[in-house]
């Protein structure tokens, strides 16, 4: 089989991506502690995790042993079950099903012909969704839903979104509208449009505005405040003046995991007078794929369409992969890794 591997992350992953054509196919453990799948891969979606975690400074080599395949979010089919048959806890999946799923750091590997991912990682694709469309979510699109859930967020509540334009954002603001919010995203002035017809109620250019005055002047109105950024010390410290009481901050941008660690540290156990308890705070790590069905069937009635900016052949990986790291993507980023029959 194909796939793209590295062996080194500098000066960058994609610098050091090759594609290998003779791979053998991965193979499923005989008796796994959890049911498993082997995995035709036909699309997959990038997440910034997939050049983050291999390029994790120091450690980054030991956590995900090499060579290693990137990749973590997919759409494919069914090729093998392990253990093999049905049984009780794996009997939602046969081969030649179409699944669409995520693999947990520090698994990697969607963007290889073949891959592995325990069952629970996995959901079917519904018949009306397209390949790429069930590719593009999982992770970005899990991550927000699980945050706004877990949230307690129900018809009526406003929430706002840092970062209303990229991966999670563009999924993020769809999936609060269908959940019946009134909501609020920050982008820059030219995508306002996009983010307004993927359900923004109301848009903050964040390059002309001051987002934190922005938001203080509609009053402690927020029930959450989606931080898909997560650089600005400052939002937080002020999300007392937009927050309802008992509403909160939940962070799931990292632009480094150090400093969002330190951010949760000082926000959850410091004093307010050291910037710690202003409101509520939460740093979210996404795990597993519960959920996904709930997606697929928010993509069945319309209600959350991934907006992908580019489909890249699975030549042009390393161009995808420079292009997310780049910034400024709106929404997401599909790969063609197979073919559909
Ligand atoms: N915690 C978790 O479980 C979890 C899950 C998924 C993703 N993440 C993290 O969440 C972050 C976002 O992921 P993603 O997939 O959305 O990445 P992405 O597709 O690269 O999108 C990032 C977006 O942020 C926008 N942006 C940059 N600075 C901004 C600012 N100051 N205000 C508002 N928007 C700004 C960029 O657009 P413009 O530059 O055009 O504004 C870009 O579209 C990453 O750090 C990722 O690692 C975490």
């Amino acid at each position: 089989m194909r796939a793209w591997r590295y062996t080194s992350t500098s000066p960058t992953l994609e610098s050091n991506l090759v594609l290998v054509d003779n791979l053998p196919l991965p193979t499923l453990p005989p008796s796994p502690s959890e049911p498993t799948l082997l995995i035709r891969v036909i699309s997959a979606s990038l997440n910034p995790v997939d050049y983050k975690l291999p390029s994790f400074p120091l450690i980054g080599r030991f956590i995900i042993p090499r060579p290693a395949t990137p990749g973590g979010d997919f759409c494919g089919e069914v090729v093998q079950l392990s253990p093999e048959g049905t049984t009780r806890q794996n009997a939602k999946f046969k081969t030649g099903d179409l699944v669409f799923g995520r693999l947990d750091a520090p698994r990697q590997g969607s963007l290889g012909e073949y891959m592995v991912a325990p069952a629970s990682a996995c959901a079917k694709v519904p018949e009306s969704v397209e390949v790429d469309a069930a590719a593009a979510v999982p992770t970005a699109g899990l991550a927000e839903y699980k945050v706004l859930v877990s949230g307690g967020i129900t018809e009526g509540d406003r929430v706002f979104i840092n970062g209303g334009i990229g991966g999670t954002g563009t999924l993020g603001v769809q999936i609060a509208r269908a959940m019946g919010c009134h909501v609020t995203a920050t982008c820059p002035g030219e995508k306002s449009e996009l983010c307004r017809t993927l359900g923004a109620d109301v848009v903050i250019d964040y390059v002309k505005e001051d987002v934190v005055r922005a938001l203080e002047k509609e009053g402690k109105v927020f029930k959450m405040v989606v931080d898909n950024v997560g650089r600005s010390e400052r939002l937080y410290a002020a999300s007392g003046r937009f927050l309802v009481e008992g509403g909160v901050f939940v962070q799931v941008g990292m632009p480094s995991i150090w400093r969002a660690m330190l951010a949760m540290i000082k926000r959850t156990m410091l004093p307010r007078f050291m910037g710690g308890g202003v409101t509520k705070f939460h740093l979210f790590l996404i795990k597993g794929g519960e959920g996904l069905d709930k997606l697929g069937e928010m993509m069945v009635e319309g209600k959350l369409t991934p907006h992908v900016e580019k489909v890249y052949e699975f030549e042009q990986v390393p161009e995808a992969v420079a292009k997310l790291r780049e910034g400024q993507c709106e929404g997401k980023l599909v790969v063609h890794v197979g073919n559909r029959d």
